[in-house]
């Protein structure tokens, strides 16, 4: 007789549904790439991939929550850039984000948009960087917490025009979206994944786009490099598990997710929404390892330039 080792428990992975924490709410960016490729993941494995959303401080509380979850395939994590800001915003980080999951592989790479809620005054980004001067603190800043794409974002623009407005934390861009339509806030720096539909509808006001070259599905919309802004992002995403699981049940994973990021409804879905998913070469354990140590590096220095800390 032989030992049953763990892998034999994994080729038979999945048995039951996996749940994936999304670490924002429901309705935002980060939400509805999961819920794309988490369905699509759902048909290959042939188990329910059910999204959780966690938010709070800036999705470290739902990073944190999955780092100390079992390691037995059925916790995981899908998460952005904010992996990489993180561990420099916090002093007092409760998960190391390289030795405490087992990474799966990257997703995609989502531009940011500069957008306000339709009737502020400022029409293009050159009056909205003068207006956000003139007026300072009177402007009101949406984002989703320490650690999110969009307080990055808007602390690298405060940065960079050496302006300081009134920052305004929410629990995911989502709800921060809902206000901003509302009229109750101002602007947001937020990804294509939620702003687009925004605004195509003309619902909100978008100024420029953080991509190298502008989109085909905002081709009106001028990059933030036209307008003589340094602000370059791209927020990518990456799918985790904890620490220490099964390299069997990773490699299903693996497989799994290069299929999703294939799937026609995900490819589709994305371009609509003005990103596309990684090849399936990026799609593994060693390219969102290298991204995210490489990252972690480059946002330290960018980070402790601007001397912004959460605690
Ligand atoms: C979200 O899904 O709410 C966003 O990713 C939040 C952010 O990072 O700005």
């Amino acid at each position: 007789a032989f030992a049953l080792s763990g892998t034999a428990f994994a080729q038979d992975y999945p048995t039951k549904p996996i749940t994936v924490v999304v670490p924002f709410s429901a309705g935002g960016p980060t939400d509805t790439v999961a819920r794309l490729v988490a369905e699509a993941m759902s048909q290959d494995l042939g188990q329910q991939v059910v999204v959780q959303n966690v938010g709070g401080a800036g999705g470290t509380l739902g990073a944190g929550q999955v780092a100390t979850a079992p390691n037995d395939g059925y916790t995981l994590l899908l998460h952005h850039i904010g992996m990489s800001t993180a561990p420099t915003l916090y002093r007092s980080l409760p998960y190391d984000p390289l030795t405490d999951f087992a990474t799966i592989g990257l997703i995609t790479s989502v531009p940011m948009t500069l957008v306000a809620r339709k009737d502020f005054e400022p029409n293009t980004l050159e009056e909205l960087l003068t207006y956000i001067k003139e007026n300072g603190e009177n402007v009101t800043y949406a984002h989703a917490g320490i650690g999110s794409a969009s307080q990055l974002c808007g602390m690298l623009l405060m940065e960079q025009t050496e302006t300081v407005m009134t920052t305004v934390p929410y629990q995911g861009a989502g709800p921060a979206m809902t206000d901003i339509i509302g009229g109750q806030i101002d602007m947001i720096c937020d990804q294509t994944t939620n702003t687009t539909t925004q605004i195509q509808a003309g619902e909100v006001k978008a100024y420029a786009v953080t991509s190298p070259e502008r989109l085909t599905n905002l081709p009106d919309l001028p990059t933030t490099k036209e307008a003589g802004l340094d602000l370059e992002i791209g927020v990518w995403h990456g799918l985790y598990a904890p620490a220490g699981t099964d390299p069997a049940i990773i490699e299903r994973l693996e497989g799994s997710l290069q299929k999703a990021l294939t799937n026609e409804t995900v490819v589709a879905r994305f371009a609509e929404l003005g990103t596309t998913p990684v090849t399936a070469a990026e799609a593994t354990p060693e390219a969102l390892t290298e991204t995210l140590t490489s990252q972690i590096e480059l946002w330290r220095g960018v980070i402790e330039a601007a001397g912004v800390y959460a605690e």
